[in-house]
């Protein structure tokens, strides 16, 4: 059944208050709600229908008399008064068998929920669309020592715990959380003086893993006061981490469940990748309780609304604390990673998507990261005094309320007089643009014209041309910056910008700091890409132009057999080489594009991607760079050694990535015994992974693999690594039958899907593994989905996107994934969720 944007109507009642007490136990829990329900004024429709799943009903009551509601398909309705009445329900649910994990569960022997998006139906009846907001106390009686819910604690004792949220709040957002926990504390004073007490609550064991996540909440919330004028509104803040949990994290007011894998941190146990990782989940959530709590979504088409805008805020933040264009650069290779992949293929939407059958389908790369690239581009079109404008407009107009994306853009219209009507298509149109440009120069006036085309996407066939903000600066031909960045507007399909007084013909950078979520199409040649790497002052375009010629070098290695290319071997030595450049910057244009990345590009340009061919190509050119670097790498790996205690700060960041990508050069001539020397010395899980993945690569792991299980086999976020890294790194023959060993491994538990994602995921991020031309990699997925299914619906369903590339492969292996496609969806009673995915992936 699909959900129509267009089908939108107000609710028939509104709630003031939210009165709920829980009697905890595993099997038993019950459910009292006592709700103040009122007929909404806006609204015509009198049906009084409540969502509820999975509940049994024990007894209802309005206005106190003793009511039989009719149980329909997903909730029930009964007869109310023409007025404001009071409704009351007792149920029963089952936390303990609540696999799903989504409504109230049991994970490491610990009560928790998640609610978001329309988990709150599976605790009580309630209803539950975002645009209802209440004012919720809640009641919690169990014999756990921590008993925690919303908002502020009230009051105390034997065996139950009392909470008041005094802001009014929609369903997804309750939260409740009772265990054996301890506690890490931490304090925070606002601008205007707010004491609020902060903790990070763990199971005994992992209070020494917290210290970090708490310096990150601190500095996000001086962050949000500074940056956007927003102060925190409780008494308390209350972060509990997780093992059994199906994304990162959850922004429920007052009350933030993590993921333990995005909260928990040590040197010894986690990378830097992970502590920034951290870092910037701690401020996402915490960003949430202004763009997402304060001001909600009025559905949930809208969710860009408040995970584009926080998820942009986040960027912002990190590009703060630490190298803004090392965060630039890595956030443009995840949103080609994973949504220009997603644009390019069957599950392609909107960034506000105008159906659904599923709500959970669409907390996707589309919905997240290109929707915060919308944010960036609004800003970077209106300017950054305009933009903090129209968002203190925003909070001070829509404080409260539930939004839509007209509320959002309004507020900037408002402020800039500007017509946002044609820029709004970057909310409606889905797909990505091609931006084709050429180029003239003629009597010192130098043209750009550009050509802007969308490819049709699944409904979509269509496209109007959107505005795209072109970030444009000219370099002389001795290489220095003629014109300075200027931000060039592109509304038409066709459309030509010039510069004029320029001496000499310029070499343009194009689309600086990434400035559009677009793939640039320009007739270039190496010597032009290596000029720029070598000039251009914009550090995005700088190793963007590294990223181009490493790709045109590999494509040619994979379409016409060329060996690897000596300008691409030069530029990135150079580069490597120059200690004035910061060394994450170096770390990164040591990169290569990902075997994806590869045969995404083939794809784009007509060919039929080889995933063996494009694997082979990747490992050619990682052994010609390493002879051609061979002295260097050493240079690097030795003067990039951090000899101060362990940081995870960008500056330490840097130089660890810098010496472990040397390392990873080194690896590839000497059999693997300067990574075996890391191995054994290291004294943080960054040199110690990257270690054990280089001894992987070099087929001399086996030693390595066994030691670091035992020296890590009681800590579960390690021994998720320990899972990932044998899947990633296995050679393609072998990825199925290595996966499908370990997924015989006692530690592998299918219920916990941080080590599903471990194993499976990781399968799938070995293109040449998962795509062998065997199908074992497609065979061995397809009976994971149906096996974990009927246990996490919600997690099977996102496995479900692995197959979304399928159509750019050859016949062979197209007809093996579709096979594996009608297996899984043939299934009797596969969930909603996986129907959903795998329907729209198999297509017409
Ligand atoms: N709002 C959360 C966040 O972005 C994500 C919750 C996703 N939940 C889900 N069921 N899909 O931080
Ligand atoms: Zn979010």
């Amino acid at each position: 059944q699909t959900i129509h944007l267009s089908d939108y109507t107000p609710p028939a009642y509104l709630v003031d208050k939210v009165e709920l007490t829980f009697r905890l136990d595993p099997e038993r829990t019950r459910v009292l709600s006592r709700i103040a329900f009122r007929p909404n004024p806006e609204s015509r429709e009198r049906e009084f229908f409540l969502h509820g799943e999975g509940l049994e009903l024990i007894s209802s009551r309005i206005d106190g008399a003793e009511v039989t509601p009719d149980l329909v398909e997903g909730g029930l309705t009964c007869e109310v008064p023409d007025a404001p009445f009071t409704w009351e329900a007792e149920v029963e649910i089952a936390p303990v068998r609540n696999t799903a994990l989504e409504g109230l569960y049991m994970s490491s022997g610990m009560y928790c929920t998640q609610c978001e998006a329309e988990g709150f139906r599976k605790i009580t009846y309630y209803p539950d669309r975002p645009d209802v907001m209440a004012v919720f106390s809640v009641r919690i009686e169990g014999d756990m020592p921590v008993l925690l819910s919303n908002g502020n604690p009230v009051s105390s004792g034997d065996g139950f715990a009392e909470w008041h949220d005094p802001w009014p709040k929609p369903a997804y957002l309750f939260a409740l959380v009772a265990g054996d926990l301890v506690d890490h504390p931490g304090h925070f004073t606002t601008r205007s003086g707010r004491e609020v007490a902060l903790n990070i609550w763990v199971r005994p064991g992992d209070e020494d893993k917290c210290a970090f996540a708490m310096e990150a909440l601190k500095k996000s919330m001086t962050w949000d006061e500074d940056v956007y004028g927003r102060e925190y509104d409780l008494d308390i803040f209350n972060i509990v981490a997780v093992d059994d949990f199906n994304m990162g994290a959850m922004e429920n007011k007052g009350l933030n469940i993590f993921n333990s894998s995005c909260v928990l941190a040590s040197p010894e146990t986690s990378t830097d990748a992970n502590f920034e990782r951290i870092e910037a989940i701690i401020a996402h959530e915490y960003f949430h309780n202004w763009t997402g709590n304060r001001i909600t979504c009025r559905d949930w088409f809208q969710l860009c609304l408040k995970e584009g805008l926080t998820v942009y805020r986040d960027s912002q933040f990190t590009a703060d604390m630490r190298s803004a264009p090392v965060k630039r650069i890595s956030d443009v290779i995840a949103l080609r990673a994973r949504q220009f992949r997603e644009d390019n293929g069957p599950l392609a939407h909107p960034v506000r998507p105008e159906s659904f059958v599923e709500i959970n389908n669409f907390y996707t790369a589309t919905v997240y990261e290109k929707g915060a690239e919308v944010i960036g581009m609004l800003k970077r079109l209106v300017g950054d005094a305009d933009y903090a404008r129209a968002l203190d407009l925003y909070f001070e107009r829509h404080d409260g309320q539930a939004c839509t994306i007209e509320d959002w853009l309004a507020v900037f219209e408002e402020v800039t007089g500007r017509d946002l009507s044609q820029f709004k298509r970057w909310y409606s149109q889905a797909g990505t643009p091609r931006l084709k440009v050429t180029e003239n120069f003629k009597d010192g006036e130098y043209t750009l014209e550009f050509e802007q085309k969308t490819p049709p996407t699944p409904g979509q066939d269509q496209k109007l041309p959107q505005v795209i903000p072109i970030a444009v600066g000219l370099l002389g031909p001795n290489g220095d910056e003629v014109v300075p960045t200027t931000v060039l507007e592109m509304t038409e399909a066709r459309q030509s910008f010039s510069f004029s007084g320029l001496a000499a013909e310029p070499v343009p950078s194009i689309l600086r700091d990434f400035s559009a979520p677009v793939i640039l199409e320009r007739e270039t040649d190496n010597a032009e890409r290596a000029f720029l790497l070598a000039h251009d002052t914009d550090p995005f375009n700088k190793w963007e132009a590294g990223r181009a010629l490493a790709r045109e070098g590999l494509c040619e290695m994979i379409v016409a057999g060329a060996p690897p290319d000596a300008a691409y071997l030069d530029a990135v030595q150079a580069m490597a080489r120059d200690d004035a450049l910061d060394p994450a910057f170096r770390a990164l244009a040591l990169g290569l594009p990902s075997q994806d990345d590869m045969a995404q590009t083939l794809h784009e340009r007509g060919h039929t991607p080889d995933p063996q061919a494009i694997w082979e190509a990747l490992e050619t050119l990682r052994q010609a760079r390493a002879q051609h670097c061979q002295d260097l790498a050493a240079r690097l790996h030795a003067q990039y050694q951090v000899t101060e205690p362990y940081r995870p700060d960008a500056q330490q960041t840097g130089a660890r990535a810098l010496a472990n990508a040397a390392l990873g050069l080194i690896s590839r001539l000497d059999g693997g015994a300067a990574a075996q020397r890391q191995f054994d010395t290291a004294t943080n899980m960054t040199q110690q992974l990257y270690a054990l993945s280089c001894l992987l690569q070099a087929g001399k792991g086996e030693d390595a693999v066994a030691r670091f299980y035992d020296q890590w086999r009681h800590d579960r976020l390690v021994i998720d690594k320990w899972f990932m890294m044998q899947v990633l790194h296995a050679e393609p023959a072998e990825a199925a039958a290595t996966t499908e060993r370990l997924t015989r491994h006692s530690d592998f538990d299918m219920k916990n899907p941080n080590r599903f994602r471990a194993t499976l995921g990781a399968l799938a991020a070995n293109p040449a593994g998962f795509h062998h031309a065997s199908g074992a990699g497609y065979r061995l997925l397809a009976d994971w989905l149906i096996r974990l299914d009927p246990v996490n619906p919600q997690t099977t369903a996102r496995m479900c996107s692995a197959f979304e590339t399928w159509k750019r492969y050859d016949d062979s292996r197209q007809a093996l994934v579709a096979a594996e496609l009608d297996r899984v969806l043939s299934t009797p009673a596969l969930s909603r969720d996986t129907t959903e995915m795998l329907s729209r992936i198999r297509g017409a």
